[in-house]
């Protein structure tokens, strides 16, 4: 299928039929999320991991849904081809579903985003029904939700028992007739998540999930190693960039010290620009 078009829910569904692979992956301001989309990918989820990864939080629970606007308004800025996905924080939507209602129409409505995420199996179904009646696609989220991080305890593997694995294919089936457009599944055994992907009719999108997912949504973070003090095992390291980044800045310290920068290439001189002060006339005649 071709992909070099806008991306919607519908090219989720499309890409699921044929049997092709989704990318995603997370972004958060405006260069990194046009990064993103020139690289190609499907969809970018503005992600609550902000919290985590760009806000220095211990967990994505503090995140605000006042910073996930500003966040996801930058990354809608960048006017990608992706589908831009908006992650609901916690306390965003648990409260009632009318509050849920109404932030996740802000999301769409001031953010500009294209789709929100929430976290949740059958307790956020009616929540689903009601979004999807008022026109804002959802993704749903099953498996190690973060938000619920300190009733597991830890970021830990779900779906381990046979009764929480039957929970969750139960939990996906019910999110896909509610009307999600796609389901992330995040740190469960691969052979669960390809269960759940041969039988709800909808893309999953696997983090932690094995490779028989429909897609693959990761943190950009952690793709491009923007940090190093810790890697998690479900993510590859396709670039070291915290160390090209310190490396870069001990050059310019080095640099401004030793008056090496500002160089004459980085320097204007007043009678280039009209230096304020000096008259026009001053400087036609060399005065
Ligand atoms: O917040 C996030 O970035 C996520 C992904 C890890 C799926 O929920």
């Amino acid at each position: 299928m071709k992909r070099d078009g806008k991306k919607t829910i519908r090219t989720f569904a499309d890409l699921k039929t044929a049997g092709e692979r989704l990318a995603l992956v997370t972004a958060y301001d405006y260069p990194t999320a046009r990064l993103a989309d020139e690289a190609g990918v499907d969809g970018i989820l503005v992600g609550d991991t902000l919290g985590m990864v760009v806000l220095g939080y211990e967990t994505t629970l503090p995140v605000t849904m006042d910073e996930m606007l500003h966040h996801v308004k930058a990354v809608t800025r960048a006017q990608t081809r992706a589908l831009v996905i908006a992650d609901m924080p916690f306390l965003s939507y648990q409260a009632s579903d009318e509050e849920g209602l109404r932030n996740a129409g802000r999301m769409l409505k001031e953010g500009g985003a294209g789709a929100v995420k929430l976290e949740g199996g059958e307790r956020v179904v009616p929540l689903v029904r009601r979004l999807v009646e008022a026109g804002i696609p959802v993704m749903g989220h099953l498996g190690m939700t973060p938000q619920s991080v300190r009733q597991f305890g830890s970021f830990r593997l779900q779906g381990k028992s046979p009764e929480a694995a039957a929970t969750l294919l139960e939990d996906a089936r019910r999110l896909a007739e509610a009307g999600c457009f796609a389901i992330v599944l995040e740190l469960i055994p691969c052979e669960l998540a390809a269960r759940i992907t041969a039988e709800v009719s909808v893309p999953t999108i696997g983090i932690g999930a094995g490779a028989d997912c429909d897609g693959e949504v990761q943190v950009m973070h952690d793709l491009l190693g923007l940090f190093d003090w810790f890697v998690p095992r479900h993510t590859r390291r396709y670039a070291e960039l915290a160390g090209v980044g310190v490396e870069a800045l001990r050059r310019y310290v080095a640099d401004v010290r030793a008056r090496r920068f500002p160089a004459e290439e980085n320097t204007f001189h007043a009678k280039e620009v009209g230096a304020p002060g000096v008259s026009k006339r001053r400087q036609a005649s060399g005065g």
